[in-house]
């Protein structure tokens, strides 16, 4: 898989597991990745440490409403980390 100058989504991004493969795809040379958490906002601190490559998007994968918004907000997307879950 060819990392640098990909466009990534991550599920559960806003911690733990999520928040370290966001770290790697930065370190790796991505592009831009959307950081997907159930409150955006709990991402917003990899907003701040990776200004214009980051972007918090809301994504609750048990909600099909935020997966197909998710869809239309981020159609460049070629890399897909379904991370999230307990
Ligand atoms: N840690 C391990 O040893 C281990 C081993 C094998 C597999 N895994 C898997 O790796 C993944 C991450 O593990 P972790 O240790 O980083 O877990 P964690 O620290 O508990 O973090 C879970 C992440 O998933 C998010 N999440 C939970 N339900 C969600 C939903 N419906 N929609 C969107 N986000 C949701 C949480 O968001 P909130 O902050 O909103 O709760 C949080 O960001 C999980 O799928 C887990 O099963 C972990």
């Amino acid at each position: 898989m060819d990392i640098k100058g990909c466009v990534a989504i991550v599920s559960g991004a806003n911690r733990g597991i999520g928040e370290a493969f966001v770290r790697v795809l930065m370190q790796e040379g991505a592009a831009r990745v959307y950081a997907g958490a159930r409150d955006a906002a709990s991402a917003a601190h990899l907003e701040q440490e990776f200004p214009d490559r980051v972007q918090a998007i809301r994504l609750d994968v048990s909600d099909p409403s935020t997966i197909a918004a998710a869809a239309v907000a981020c159609p460049d997307v070629s890399v897909v980390v379904n991370n999230a879950g307990a």
